[in-house]
C-alpha cells in the first residue's frame, strides 16, 4: 500500500470537507487503504494525480467511485428498533390526525443501500392494515451511486435482513437464490436520488418526517450545523427529525427533544 505525503493527505481531507462535509482528519490510514488500490486500478503515478482527476470532475466515474470508497455504508433492516416503535406509536398517529387526506412525505437522508427506506415502508404497510391513511411517499437520498444501485435492486443477503421481525421476513420479502427481494408492494412507495447533503440546497419540498441517521456523525462541525439547518428548513412544523443514536444536536433551539435521538420541530417557525 502506498502512503500519502502530508500534503496529499491534507489536500484529500480538505477536499472531502469542502465538498461533502466529511471530517477525515483522523482517518489517514483508512483513506490510504481505500484509495491506494483505486489509484493503482486507474494506473496513476501519485495520489496528487489521482486527486487532480477526482477534483477536476473530468472522469465522473472516478469521482463517483472516490466518494463511494471513502464513505461508510453500514446499515441493516429495522436498525434501532425503539425509533421504529416511536414512528408507529407516536409519529404515524400524529400524522394520521393532522394529514388525513394529503400524502405523507418521508425523507431518508443518507439512506445508503436502501434498508432504512424499505423498513419505513414495511412499517407503513403494517400501519395501513389497521388505519385509514393517505398514500405515503418515502424518498431516499445518498451521495453514493453504487449504494443507490443496490437500493434500487432491493435484493439483500440474509445477514442484512435478519434483524427484521419474522413476520416481515415472511410477508415483505421473496426469497430467491440471489437473497431476499423486497416485494413490489413495499418498493412502490420508495424512490431514490443521488444528492449531496453538503450542497447549498440539496432538497426540494417539505417533509412530514425526516430520518437522517448515522450520517452527520461523519461530518465536521460546520457541515453538521449546515445540514441540520437544511433539514429544519424542509421539515413541516411540529414534525419529527430522527437522528442516529450517537448524534447529538447541541443547539436544540427550534426543536424539542423526544428521547432516543428524536427531535420535534417547533410549531412556530424559528430560524436555527
Ligand atoms: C452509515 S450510512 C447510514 C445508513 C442509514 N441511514 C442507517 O442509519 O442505517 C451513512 C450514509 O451517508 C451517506 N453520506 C455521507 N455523506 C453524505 C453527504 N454529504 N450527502 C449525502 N449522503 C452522504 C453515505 O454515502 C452512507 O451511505
Amino acid at each position: 500500500m502506498d502512503h500519502f505525503t502530508d500534503r496529499e493527505f491534507e489536500r484529500a481531507s480538505a477536499y472531502l470537507s469542502r465538498t461533502y462535509g466529511l471530517d477525515m482528519r483522523s482517518k489517514r490510514v483508512m483513506l490510504e487503504c481505500r484509495l491506494s488500490r483505486e489509484r493503482d486500478r486507474l494506473g496513476l503515478p501519485s495520489f496528487d494525480s489521482y486527486l487532480n482527476m477526482v477534483e477536476s470532475g473530468k472522469n465522473p466515474e472516478a469521482s463517483a467511485r472516490f466518494i463511494d470508497l471513502v464513505t461508510t455504508h453500514y446499515t441493516y433492516f429495522f436498525r434501532e428498533r425503539k425509533q421504529f416503535e416511536f414512528l408507529r406509536d407516536t409519529a404515524f398517529p400524529k400524522l394520521e390526525r393532522g394529514r388525513r387526506r394529503r400524502r405523507w412525505n418521508i425523507l431518508c437522508a443518507g439512506c445508503s443501500t436502501g434498508e432504512e427506506c424499505y423498513s419505513v415502508s414495511m412499517l407503513v404497510e403494517d400501519y395501513a392494515q389497521t388505519h385509514r391513511i393517505p398514500p405515503v411517499r418515502i424518498h431516499g437520498i445518498d451521495v453514493s451511486e453504487p449504494a443507490l444501485r443496490e437500493a434500487r435492486a432491493a435484493v439483500y443477503p440474509a445477514s442484512r435482513v435478519d434483524k427484521a421481525p419474522h413476520r416481515w421476513m415472511m410477508s415483505y420479502f421473496a426469497k430467491s437464490d440471489e437473497g431476499y427481494a423486497v416485494t413490489d408492494r413495499i418498493r412502490k412507495r420508495v424512490s431514490f436520488e443521488c444528492a449531496n447533503l453538503s450542497d447549498p440546497d440539496p432538497l426540494s419540498g417539505t417533509y412530514d418526517l425526516i430520518l437522517c441517521r448515522n450520517v452527520i456523525i461523519y461530518f465536521d462541525e460546520r457541515a453538521r450545523s449546515r445540514t441540520l439547518n437544511t433539514l429544519h428548513r424542509h421539515l413541516a412544523p411540529s414534525s419529527y427529525l430522527v437522528l442516529g443514536h450517537a448524534e447529538i444536536m447541541r443547539d436544540r433551539a427550534p426543536f424539542s427533544y423526544c428521547g432516543d435521538s428524536i427531535y420535534q420541530k417547533q410549531a412556530e417557525e424559528t430560524p436555527l
